[in-house]
């Protein structure tokens, strides 16, 4: 495994690790969950992703008890929740969601509850707050590190300019601003990665837990030929994701790569995420799975990345073209 500094922090990250949207509660039980978290640690990921919404609370619960089995050396791995959408779906009631102070807070001490643990490493602002002040957020987030209930905070598909205004908070009360962002970003969705935060990076530095680097799953190739019965595009409830990655267009440029790959005698799915954690500003992929198959797969991107030279990265772009186009001269 290679461990990487989230951002500007001496936190090390290993550069895969490991997600329970949709899987946990969901697609498997505790035993599966208890391998496949299990295989994970055994290769060295030291990451392990989740999120308040996640399975209505459910998928927290499910991660709390499979880390509390396993016993691991509480430093030997690091965990996270993110906060604003709440837990209670359909019936969240005002204060239940968002990043007021209130909410934050609550769902910091839910999610150590769910998660039993005594503390978050990571905690996310899952979106930007359109009606809750910045400085209110920043000076949650601030308070809950003071506390010892979080070690770290970031946001998630927040807009470079809230990042930076977020810092800007921060630079003026002399409080701790975000130091990690989690985008998507897999080879059919770059712009915020390579193109919105290039800024961010250079001037206050950040650090990135990105997700979807398969697109769901789409980027496997699994989806070529129709989709596949026990697949997340086969859920109930699914079908907006479904709609937005089975295109014809796309599936094209899947199919391009799947011949790609079968050159360089790699897997489709170890070939993209290999492509993702080839960009240095990644600070790991988050990576999901259902069955230990495909997360043994995913775990052999590593492997991949260190066959995919300039050339190979070049056919690369040839075949799907969604490089951002930034301003030259
Ligand atoms: N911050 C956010 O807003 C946000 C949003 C989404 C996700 N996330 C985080 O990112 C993590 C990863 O996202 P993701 O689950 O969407 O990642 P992904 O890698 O794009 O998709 C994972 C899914 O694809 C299928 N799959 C994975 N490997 C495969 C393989 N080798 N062959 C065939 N199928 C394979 C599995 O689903 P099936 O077996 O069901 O087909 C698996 O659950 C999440 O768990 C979560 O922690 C964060």
């Amino acid at each position: 495994m290679e461990y990487r500094n989230m951002g500007r922090t001496g936190l090390q990250l290993s550069v895969l690790s490991f997600g329970s949207w949709v899987s946990f509660h969901k697609q498997i039980d505790d035993s599966v969950a208890d391998e496949l978290m299990g295989i994970a640690y055994d290769h060295g990921v030291n990451f392990f992703d989740n999120a308040e919404v996640y399975a209505l609370g459910e998928s927290e619960n499910m991660m709390g008890r499979v880390l509390k089995k396993k016993n691991w050396d509480r430093t030997s791995y690091t965990v996270s929740s993110k906060a604003f959408f709440g837990w209670r779906g359909k019936e969240n009631k005002p204060n239940q969601t968002g990043l007021s102070r209130k909410h934050l807070t609550e769902a910091c001490n839910e999610a150590l509850k769910r998660l039993q643990t005594d503390y978050l490493d990571l905690f996310f602002c899952h979106r930007p707050d359109k009606k809750t002040p910045i400085e209110e957020t920043v000076w949650a987030m601030h308070h809950l590190i003071q506390q010892g209930k979080v070690l770290y905070w970031g946001t998630s598909e927040w807009s470079g300019v809230e990042i930076m205004e977020a810092h800007r908070v921060a630079a003026q009360y002399g409080l701790i601003g975000p130091s990690v962002e989690q985008p998507q970003y897999n080879l059919l969705e770059r712009n915020k990665l390579e193109n919105e935060y290039q800024m961010v990076f250079k001037t206050v530095g950040m650090g990135t837990t990105i997700w979807s680097p398969l697109a769901s799953g789409l980027l496997s190739g699994k989806y070529n030929d129709g989709i596949p019965e026990d697949s997340r595009f086969g859920l109930t409830g699914f079908d907006w994701l479904k709609d937005r990655w089975m295109k014809d267009d796309l599936l094209q440029k899947v199919k391009g790569l799947a011949g790609l790959a079968n050159e360089l005698g790699i897997s489709m799915a170890a070939m993209s995420i290999g492509w993702c954690i080839k960009n240095p500003n990644v600070t790991t992929a988050i990576l999901g799975a259902t069955r230990k198959e495909q997360l043994l797969e995913n775990l052999s991107s590593l492997d991949a990345a260190a066959k995919m030279d300039d050339a190979v990265m070049k056919k690369i772009e040839d075949i799907v073209q969604t490089k951002p186009v930034l301003p030259e001269f």
